[in-house]
């Protein structure tokens, strides 16, 4: 069955249980327990799923290399709706991962028609939020990155119109740019273990980006060599396509290994220096060595007037650089989990868990878990009427707009270096 899933459709619902179900993203909660520091983002339900996030919990306890890398589309300016994956991409930074943010200019041309000069525009203010945030690594548009371009086009010998027609429901309409920017973001994905060496690699995306990480792991796997398998009693180094050379390197690196036809088998080594020492071979030999990305899976935040977060829809967001009469008047105006009367509010308690206010809080505007819990028990005890709620919310949106335009006009300049 195909997914039926569109990443550049509008109005798109994800259903969370089928997509676990159905694409076997596991649930974030057991991963997590493994982190030295759960975030706010997974701690509060946010980041809801993951594939192969064991690798990252494990090289964050480990202090062993990893990297974080991310996208943004610059088919317009940079909005509350983008702050999540940034935090999630700066939290890992300062975990020690190695950081990646890739300005989709090919996608907002391909897919949106955005000229080029728009994409360089708007491309600046993402990465501005970004350093404002705390970000720290690399960052290109795709545009003008030679090798990830080159990367691209060997991930593209890979996948056939078939798949995307499979994956995405392309037809015999869609634009050739639209396939390219595929097999582009595929490279962005496997772009820092290419620049920097493999090792696993998280990508912080949305549920609704899942068929771009299924498509990239499909292809990393696919550009393999070899695969290495635990057998029990020894490890098995299976060529995919590798030349023959490779298979004899493999041989020689462990002395009283046995070569066959197509594979050599080890014993007595552990199976991660057989990996890296596969990796190795591969990447001498013209290969890649790539790591199946990992990826991390979060809801989306309503927007503010309730339904879905869109920059079609201006009042259900707002904007980093939005004025801030405008900004109070779209949280004043916000939807809300109220009840009809005030007496009816102090009776029954709001609803914060259908309440877009309060998932603004939850997402960004209350760091601190104790008030949070705080806000929550006043509202759910009928003791916080939304008025008031809304009054405060706006004044943490303000604060924080304040400190993030200072950062941002601050971090002009390395927006500009890229
Ligand atoms: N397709 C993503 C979007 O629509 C942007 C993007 C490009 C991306 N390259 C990426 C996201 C790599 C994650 C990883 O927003």
């Amino acid at each position: 069955m195909q997914s039926g899933m569109n990443p550049w459709s509008s109005n798109q619902t994800v259903d969370v249980d089928r997509l676990f179900a159905e694409f076997g993203i596991e649930p974030v909660g057991e991963v997590a327990r493994g982190l030295p520091e759960v975030p706010p983002f997974m701690r509060r339900g946010v980041v809801v799923g993951h594939r192969d996030y064991g690798l990252i919990a494990d090289a964050i306890r480990n202090r062993t290399p990893f990297h974080v890398l991310t996208g943004f589309m610059p088919s317009g300016l940079p909005h509350l709706g983008h702050l999540m994956v940034m935090k999630e991409v700066v939290w890992h930074v300062q975990q020690g991962g190695n950081g990646y943010v890739a300005i989709a200019d090919r996608e907002a041309h391909a897919v949106r028609g955005i000229s080029w000069e728009k994409c360089r525009e708007y491309g600046k203010e993402y990465l501005k939020a970004l350093y404002a945030l705390g970000f720290c690594g690399t960052t290109y548009y795709q545009s003008r990155n030679d090798r990830l371009k080159d990367l691209a086009f060997e991930a593209s010998t890979k996948v056939n119109f078939s798949e995307l027609t499979a994956i995405y429901g392309f037809g015999p309409e869609t634009s050739l740019s639209h396939a390219v920017s595929v097999v582009t973001q595929v490279a962005d994905i496997l772009f820092p273990q290419l620049d920097a060496g493999p090792a696993p690699t998280v990508v912080p995306v949305g549920l609704d980006q899942d068929p771009h990480i299924r498509l990239t792991r499909d292809v990393a796997y696919k550009l393999r060599m070899f695969t290495v398998e635990d057998r029990g009693d020894h490890i098995s180094v299976r060529s995919k396509n590798a030349p023959e050379a490779a298979l004899e390197a493999v041989h020689r690196t462990f002395s009283g290994s046995k070569k066959y036809a197509g594979h050599v088998d080890v014993t007595g080594v552990p199976m991660a220096r057989i990996e890296d020492a596969v990796r190795g071979i591969e990447i001498a030999r013209g290969g890649f060595g790539f790591y199946l990305p990992s990826s991390t899976y979060h809801i989306f935040m309503p927007g503010l007037q309730g339904g879905k977060m869109s920059s079609s829809v201006p009042e259900s967001l707002f904007g980093f650089y939005e004025p801030e009469p405008s900004v109070r008047k779209k949280i004043m105006g916000a939807l809300t989990g109220g009840r009809m009367t005030l007496e009816e509010q102090r009776r029954l308690g709001g609803e914060p868990g259908a309440c877009p206010v309060f998932l603004l809080n939850l997402f960004h505007m209350l760091e601190d878990d104790r008030e949070l819990a705080d806000l929550r028990r006043r509202c759910e005890g009928g003791e916080l009427t939304c008025g008031q709620c809304k009054k405060e919310t706006y004044e943490r949106v303000q604060a924080f707009l304040r400190e993030l335009r200072d950062k941002m006009d601050a971090v002009e300049h390395l927006a500009e270096e890229v």
